[in-house]
């Protein structure tokens, strides 16, 4: 397979990233990103395309003579574009990176993820599903859970479907409010699940439905606050690699977790080439190396995870995602960068509560090699640079240490100027103390 044009679909800091990396390969002939952002456009073509418009996708497939199509967001997964190619005459010999739409449920459906999960006997919290019509079972089944609840929206809610309630009163109260329309369609099915505690792990993997490759693993900082204090956003920065995701608790991950998904998804025949986000938490063990479990899968990669674990990924990736579309993915290396990154995410004021858009960045070329900025909420408007979203702009750095990456970061972050501009001094800091993990020079087995 040669693959030559390719079509990133997405706007973030990840497709930036994935952009930025997919560039590099020697193999690529010409990348276009749809929609993209400001930064896109330096590392590629962008296409004023929705991710969800699947007709206008398909006319731009054609009319450019696209080989390959790569997803970054869920959306247009859940919403079926792989199957979409493949009902289509013309298009069924493009491969589309991503899951089927069936595939793609282990994100877009919490209780088909958890059904899985126990299909599979893989590592998770206890649950129950309840619809609007057992409003009544749902809130005596809260009545047998400790304290605090956690409640998760069935379908998809840009990342606000998940409440941690501390008492019940407040659980039983929210859960009358999601099965009663809080989120829509979404949260008319509600998964009670019983809380974890424990520190969160981001583990990625590549699969061609047969074979998969484990990528770097990545740890993100959702809260606006340092400290992790404050409100949820759609994440602040990134460290990769994790300190306790040593080669034990790795090898823990990929046989109890990563190998029964892959061979369950192949046992249950759904469709699904493309990545798989384990968002694990590491709960105690008695050996000390820890005992993951699954929060959550996504269908893609995570943001902003991808700019991290780009700078890492020292494979080409066009090489690796060919290998997922011609199903030879077991005959393809993964080689890891050994040094660690953090990337530290620049914000709008007021985010994640109402922020403005249109403000004027200043932005200096790095003059830090081992730094790289990856836009997200940019945009060009009258020939300037302007913020057009929450997160704005990161910048992620290789360092000999997590701290010194996160050094560089800041410089780099500090540099950077819009009105309002609010960022975290303190990405990675909880791991720093953590002893470094015995492998950072060798590749995991996959
Ligand atoms: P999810 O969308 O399922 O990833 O949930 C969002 C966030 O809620 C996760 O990243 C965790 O921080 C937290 N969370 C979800 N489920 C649990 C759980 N069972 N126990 C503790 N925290 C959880
Ligand atoms: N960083 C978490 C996510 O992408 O869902």
């Amino acid at each position: 397979m040669k693959t030559k044009n390719i079509l990133l679909l997405g706007s973030g800091g990840r497709e930036h990233a994935l952009a930025w990396k997919l560039a590099q390969s020697p193999r690529l002939q010409k990348l276009y990103v749809a929609p993209g952002n400001a930064g896109t456009c330096e590392v590629a073509t962008n296409v004023p395309l929705s991710v969800n418009d699947f007709p206008a996708i398909r006319q731009f497939v054609l009319q450019e003579g696209i080989d390959m199509v790569v997803v970054g967001p869920e959306d247009p997964l859940v919403k079926g574009i792989y199957d979409y190619f493949k009902a289509d005459p013309e298009l069924k010999s493009v491969p589309v990176i991503g899951p089927s739409r069936q595939g793609a449920m282990l994100e877009g459906s919490k209780d088909f993820a958890k059904g899985f999960m126990q299909r599979h006997c893989i590592p998770t919290a206890r649950y129950q599903t309840f619809d609007g019509e057992h409003l009544e079972e749902g809130l005596r089944f809260l009545e047998t859970l400790q304290p605090p609840y956690v409640l998760k929206a069935d379908g998809l809610c840009a990342g606000k479907g998940v409440l941690i309630l501390p008492t019940l009163e407040e659980a039983q109260k929210e859960l009358r409010e999601m099965l009663g329309g809080m989120f829509g369609t979404a949260s008319s099915r509600v998964v009670i699940e019983e809380f974890l505690s424990g520190i969160e792990c981001s583990v990625f993997v590549l699969t061609d439905g047969r074979d998969y490759k484990i990528l770097p693993e990545a740890k993100d900082y959702k809260r606006i606050g340092e400290g992790d204090t404050g409100l949820n956003t759609g994440g602040m920065g990134s460290v990769s690699p994790v300190p306790f995701a040593t080669p034990e608790w790795m090898r823990r991950v990929e046989e109890r977790i990563i190998r029964p998904t892959v061979e369950g998804l192949a046992s249950e025949e759904l469709d699904y080439k493309g990545f798989i986000f384990f968002g694990l938490i590491n709960t105690p063990s008695e050996d000390g190396i820890g005992n993951p479990k699954v929060i959550e899968y996504n269908c893609r990669m995570g943001d902003p995870e991808t700019e991290t674990v780009m700078l890492r990924l020292k494979s080409d990736l066009v090489d690796l995602l060919e290998g997922v579309a011609t199903q030879t993915l077991g005959d393809r290396t993964v080689e890891f960068d050994p040094r660690p990154a953090v990337c530290v995410m620049l914000v709008s004021g007021g985010y994640p509560g109402h922020y403005e858009k249109g403000k004027a960045i200043t932005l200096p070329s790095l003059t830090d090699a081992e730094s790289v900025v990856f836009h997200a909420g940019t945009a060009v408007r009258d020939g300037q640079l302007v913020t057009n979203g929450g997160r704005v702009l990161s910048v992620s750095s290789y360092g000999d240490t997590l701290s010194s990456a996160l050094s560089r970061s800041m410089e780099g972050a500090a540099l950077i100027e819009f009105e309002g501009r609010h960022y975290r001094r303190d990405i990675g800091r909880d791991l720093m103390s953590l002893a470094p993990r015995h492998n950072m020079t060798e590749c995991p087995e996959n």
